[in-house]
């Protein structure tokens, strides 16, 4: 078996001190800004917070995939010249947190076909105030994939945590996943990184902290709302 590669082209390691090493970001961009400040906007239409997070979901997923391993691979070109190239190696899937999370599947499903998605919905156990798994529905070989978790919002980290407890326990090793968001909490992302420090994390800004009611700040309020409610 040819020996992996892992190529990172775009993704920027984070150079702030105090971000963990396995934390990527966005390019930050004119762009990329120009669509962060759409999406922030309270007076954003729920068509147009659709339409441009939608956009910053497809960088994202693309910025995710670069974190996957390649191998070498030679093709021939129509021009009869050999080319010495890369494939992929492994399977992935992807497994949404809900709600959230579901907004950010089609994004997923855009850049790879037919890619199987798993579900996980979380929610806060109102004796323990702890994270509590309600429901999981993971595909059943997810063991041998690599598996990008989404969830668009990464706040205290309370259910991007369970969310990873619960996938490894279904046999996916801690560096086989990546987690994928819009906007982190510099607070979850270090309970994260503390917890799972070979997890890496895909996220398109960091953030102030976070606010008495756990909202991310700036952020962009509730992104369930936004999403789904006229
Ligand atoms: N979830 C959201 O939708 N927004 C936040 O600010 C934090 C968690």
């Amino acid at each position: 078996m040819s020996a992996s590669i892992t190529v990172t082209t775009r993704s920027v390691p984070n150079t702030q001190s105090d971000v963990p090493p396995s934390v990527f970001t966005l390019r930050r961009t004119a762009q990329l800004e120009a669509l962060y400040t759409i999406i922030r906007n309270k007076d954003t239409s729920r068509g147009d917070f659709i339409f441009y997070s939608d956009r910053i979901i497809r960088l994202l997923v693309e910025e995710g995939l670069n974190h996957l391993p390649v191998v070498p691979k030679a093709v021939e070109t129509p021009t009869g010249a050999n080319y010495e190239g890369v494939g992929f190696e492994g399977k992935i899937c992807g497994v949404s947190i809900l709600r959230a999370g579901e907004a950010m599947e089609q994004g997923l499903r855009e850049v790879c076909r037919s890619v199987r998605i798993g579900k996980i919905l979380i929610q806060r156990d109102e004796e323990t105030t702890h994270p509590k798994l309600f429901y999981s529905k993971l595909p059943q070989d997810i063991a041998e994939r690599y598996v990008l978790l989404l969830d668009p919002m990464l706040a205290t980290g309370g259910s991007a945590m369970k969310a990873v407890e619960v996938i490894m326990e279904h046999g996916v090793p801690e560096d086989r996943i990546i987690f994928i968001n819009l906007i982190s909490a510099p607070e979850g992302l270090k309970r994260l990184a503390a917890r799972y420090p070979s997890l890496k994390v895909i996220t398109g800004w960091i953030d102030d902290g976070l606010n008495r009611r756990a909202y991310i700040v700036p952020g962009l309020g509730d992104f369930g709302e936004r999403r789904y409610c006229a």
